[in-house]
């Protein structure tokens, strides 16, 4: 029997009002301190669940699953096939030009930049322009790749089109790329990437987006090469987008790909190979070492049509409707400080990632307390986007210097950082509900008092609460 990757999307047109049904683990329960609770997942940034739809493709995949490319059987001929058409669902959704462009599966967005940033021609004196708000995966590869410029931020946390600009005029063509977040992880902040482009092409640069957080959330378009707001290169993660079965994505420009040695070498990167020399094939396969994840990519191809499916109008407007909830309901407690545009009329310019730190409690404890007692799952810390973090805390210099002090001695207890919550395409009002009663609980001093630190960790965990993750998930 022939499999269609969108067939049941197809038959039955699924709505956004179905997708808490469709959740894989939407009635899990896990343990707390005060007996088992149903779970609640606001860390959507760091990874999505996924949804029935996209698990039932990867099992009914699984049976025709074989390796891809060279295989002569009609199980690898069918995995090529399907691995191919999602790369092409991929650039269908990016409006990428695949005769200019090329669509590059990695492991996942930091190893995309990574291999941007050994391929990216450079020469002695040229910038790579970023800014403060970049997570350290768009930061990082750029240091070893060469000199880096940072543009700076806004009070309100923005990046700080006055000082792109400035940077733009004192660097000028020496800028060969300006690299930069779709959307924040920490603030939830959209920028303004037709800006952001068009100045960057003005001055001859080209441009990356990290999308990582922008693409589950907003469509993107890479535009035709010869348009100033074109995005030279881009980048995403499939685990943010409900196929959490690995994949990252790397479109870009086929000719920074075709030039040079591709950036791992191994099986599939050969047309010949000579004990004297390796004759490199043809890109995608050229900067695809090895056996790809197979699965992972047929995964995001059906995550793809899910959001097709859905629409994004349903999508942007779920999201608004949730996060300007979060706000109102976050502003009426005074322990509250929230980061970033507070305001829930502009929830729909923003991305549903909401920070905050909640009165003296160290933003550590806040979320243990939320997850043993409350069995709400967020993130606390600096979110890998540390620069940006100490920005927007206002953490100064020197206390950022006694920070770096007491790592280095292996005490991670005064990390700055904040408590964030982010929203996914099934998450409800009842569930923010649940965090603000928990939230008003904390204020009233209502919680445990019987945490305990781990100092090397930085962590919180209640006294002589042992959990046998192995009772709930064997291996
Ligand atoms: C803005 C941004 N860029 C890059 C990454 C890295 O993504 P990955 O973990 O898939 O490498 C993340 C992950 O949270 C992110 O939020």
């Amino acid at each position: 029997m022939p499999i269609h990757l969108d067939t049941e999307l197809q038959k039955h047109k699924i709505s956004i009002t179905d997708l808490p049904n469709l959740l894989i683990g939407t009635d899990t329960v896990v343990p707390t301190l005060n007996g088992h609770k149903r779970y609640v997942n606001f860390d959507n940034a760091a990874s999505t669940p996924t949804f029935q739809p996209i698990a039932d493709a990867v099992i009914s995949f699984l049976r025709w699953y074989s390796n891809v490319h060279r295989g002569t059987g009609f199980k690898s001929q069918l995995s090529s096939w399907a691995f191919e058409r999602s790369r092409d669902i991929v650039a269908e959704f990016v409006g990428a030009d695949l005769n200019k462009q090329v669509v590059i599966f990695s492991m996942n967005a930091t190893e995309a930049i990574n291999k941007l940033s050994r391929r990216f021609p450079l020469k002695q004196g040229n910038i790579i322009l970023t800014t403060l708000m970049e997570h350290h995966s768009n930061e990082l590869p750029w240091r070893r790749a060469g000199k880096v410029e940072h543009v700076g931020l806004d009070d309100d946390g923005t990046i700080s089109k006055y000082d792109f600009l400035s940077k733009l005029a004192v660097f000028g063509s020496r800028i060969k790329l300006v690299a930069i977040s779709g959307a924040s992880n920490v603030t939830g902040y959209i920028n303004d990437l037709d800006f952001f482009a068009e100045k960057a092409h003005d001055v001859g640069a080209k441009i990356l987006i990290d999308a990582a957080q922008l693409a589950p959330h907003r469509p993107i378009d890479m535009k035709p090469h010869d348009d100033k707001r074109r995005i030279d290169y881009l980048v995403f993660s499939a685990h943010k987008m409900y196929a959490p079965f690995g994949v990252g994505i790397l479109v870009g420009d086929k000719e920074t790909f075709e030039q040079g040695d591709p950036e791992t070498v191994g099986g599939g990167v050969v047309d010949m190979v000579t004990l004297e020399d390796a004759y490199w094939t043809d890109l995608p396969e050229k900067e695809e070492a090895g056996t790809p994840d197979i699965v992972g990519v047929v995964a995001l191809g059906k995550a793809i049509r899910l959001f097709q499916s859905l629409g994004w109008e349903a999508m942007i407007q779920h999201e608004a409707k949730l996060t300007a909830y979060a706000l109102q309901q976050l502003k009426q407690i005074p322990e509250v400080t929230l980061y970033g545009d507070i305001n829930p009329a502009n929830a729909a310019q923003r991305l549903g990632v909401i920070s905050f730190n909640f009165g003296d409690l160290p933003h550590a404890l806040v979320a243990a307390i939320l997850s043993y007692e409350g069995a709400i799952g967020v993130r606390a810390g600096c979110f890998c986007a540390q620069p940006y973090v100490k920005s927007i805390l206002r953490v100064s210099d020197k206390e950022g210097e006694a920070v770096v002090r007491q790592i280095l001695e292996r005490d991670r207890s005064n990390l700055p950082g904040a408590v964030r919550i982010s929203f996914g395409l099934y998450n409800s009002k009842d569930e923010i509900d649940r965090l603000i009663e928990m939230l008003h609980k904390i204020a009233s001093g209502d919680y445990s008092r019987e945490y305990v630190l781990n100092k090397e960790k930085g962590e919180y965990v209640p006294k002589g609460f042992q959990v046998e993750f192995g009772e709930y998930f064997g291996l």
